[in-house]
């Protein structure tokens, strides 16, 4: 590295990955940026790198051979298997943006969120965490709730591990196949939970593990159908700012649970580092806790990232010293929406490869790639369910969504779907 510019390897191949390596690359401090594995999109940015983010002697590797000064860990995989504390270990003077093992289990395992924020009296559900050993007492923990019941597999479950169900004896059945391994091993341990009735948000912050920046806040849109119907989606669409989490709730969000879980986390003697994503629920202008991520959330950061006007990586590199308390983040005003192209039959079964057109024709919106690759002729193929993120901005939400449809127009490929009503049910 030069003396004042950073190398710095991003791992993921997502819309999120997409959007922070278009951030970063924006810095004069950096002096190269590397995407492992990245996708079509990431390559504008940096350069694409074959490392397998779960194959953390071949990440450890590539950072000792090309003097990586910093590694950016987008997804919680790798976080929850504990590559923090591997390259703590392993590579010398590598900074890790991302909690260790430790730490990562507020995403790894909802039965420990739940203790830590029970232990810290940080607003959640009310639950019980079954395993066979207190199944009886599950069924009868489902026999007082009132419907819907919520259902959690423990672990990671690839963000399929919630079940909420209107029925009780089907709650009671499905318990008692999430025990016997409805989904591996991730549900050897259930958390029944209250239903909380209200609507969501996602709050991001960075932190150095004594202190945080408030990053934008966002919402995202889960179900593949408009009017939020139909199966769940990695995500199709997300929407900033969000119109309720207004100063007095931000007030309480701090209060009641970014400063407790960041103390709580110091009290713990393992403090944490990086990107906290507190998935929340407003009910009647209080939040609760509805899950923690240990990383930023998709397609969020299609939104989250081009509403930071300041430069991200000093913020990163003043991690660690006492400059970061008083490192800037500089927030646009502007609204910023984000509608993901996703391919026909998503969720389900659907076709790849198709040919991506018209992205060149695209003047007023942001593209960021989330399942795409480059084919042999150096065309742009399809190469996953959730394809494209257009993000526009626009003073206000409409005109940001507006923008966003105006640029879709150029766009096509077989069978492209999206949501037409992405924050339709904010102001
Ligand atoms: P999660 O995988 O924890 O994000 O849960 C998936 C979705 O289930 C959340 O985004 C919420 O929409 C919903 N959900 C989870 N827990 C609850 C709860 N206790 N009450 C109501 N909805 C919930
Ligand atoms: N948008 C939700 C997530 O990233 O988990």
């Amino acid at each position: 590295m030069t003396e004042d510019k950073i190398k710095i390897l991003l791992l993921g191949s997502g819309g999120r990955e997409c959007a922070l390596a278009w951030k970063l690359a924006q810095s004069p401090e950096l002096d190269q940026l590397f995407i492992a594995p990245g996708n079509a999109g990431t390559a504008q940015y940096g350069t694409n790198v074959a490392l397998n983010p779960m194959d953390f002697e071949q990440v450890a590797q590539f950072c000792t051979e090309n003097r990586v000064d910093m590694l950016i860990v987008g997804s919680e995989d790798p976080l929850v298997a504990g590559i923090t504390d591997y390259m703590d270990n392993h590579v010398q003077g590598l900074k890790v943006i991302g909690p260790n093992k430790y730490c990562a289990q507020l995403e790894g395992s909802k039965d420990f969120a739940k203790q830590f924020m029970q232990k810290h009296h940080i607003p959640t559900a009310a639950h019980l965490s079954v395993t066979a050993q207190n199944l009886d007492e599950g069924l009868r923990f489902l026999e007082q709730q009132q419907a819907p019941y919520v259902l959690k597999a423990d672990g990671l479950a690839a963000g399929k591990g919630v079940l909420i169900i209107n029925d009780l004896d089907e709650a009671k059945a499905e318990l008692r196949a999430m025990l016997k391994g409805k989904f591996g091993n991730a549900s050897a341990t259930v958390v029944i939970e209250q239903f909380l009735k209200g609507i969501e948000c996602s709050v991001f912050v960075i932190t150095d593990g004594k202190t945080y920046k408030l990053l934008p806040v966002a919402k995202d849109y889960k179900r593949i159908g408009e009017n939020d119907e139909g199966l769940n989606t990695g995500g199709m669409g997300a929407v900033s700012p969000v119109s309720f989490a207004d100063e007095a709730f931000m007030d309480k969000v701090r209060t009641r649970i970014i400063e407790p879980t960041i103390e709580g986390m110091q009290g713990t003697g393992s403090a944490y580092v990086g990107f906290i994503f507190f998935g929340l629920m407003n009910v009647n202008g209080d939040p609760y806790v509805i899950e923690y991520n240990c990383r930023m959330g998709d397609p969020e950061t299609e939104v989250v990232m081009p509403r930071i006007k300041s430069d991200l990586v000093p913020l990163l590199r003043a991690i660690g010293s006492s400059a970061f308390g008083s490192t800037p983040v500089v927030i646009d005003p502007r609204y910023a929406v984000t509608v993901m192209l996703v391919s026909g039959g998503y969720p389900q079964s659907y076709e790849k490869n198709k040919v991506i057109t018209g992205l060149d024709e695209v003047e007023d919106s942001i593209v960021f790639h989330a399942g795409t690759k480059c084919g042999e002729d150096g065309k742009l193929l399809t190469s996953g369910g959730r394809v494209l993120a257009v993000t526009s901005y626009g003073d206000t939400k409409d005109e940001a969504l507006a923008r966003s449809f105006e640029s879709i127009k150029h766009i096509n490929f077989d069978k492209m779907y999206y949501r037409r009503d992405i924050g339709f049910d904010l102001k």
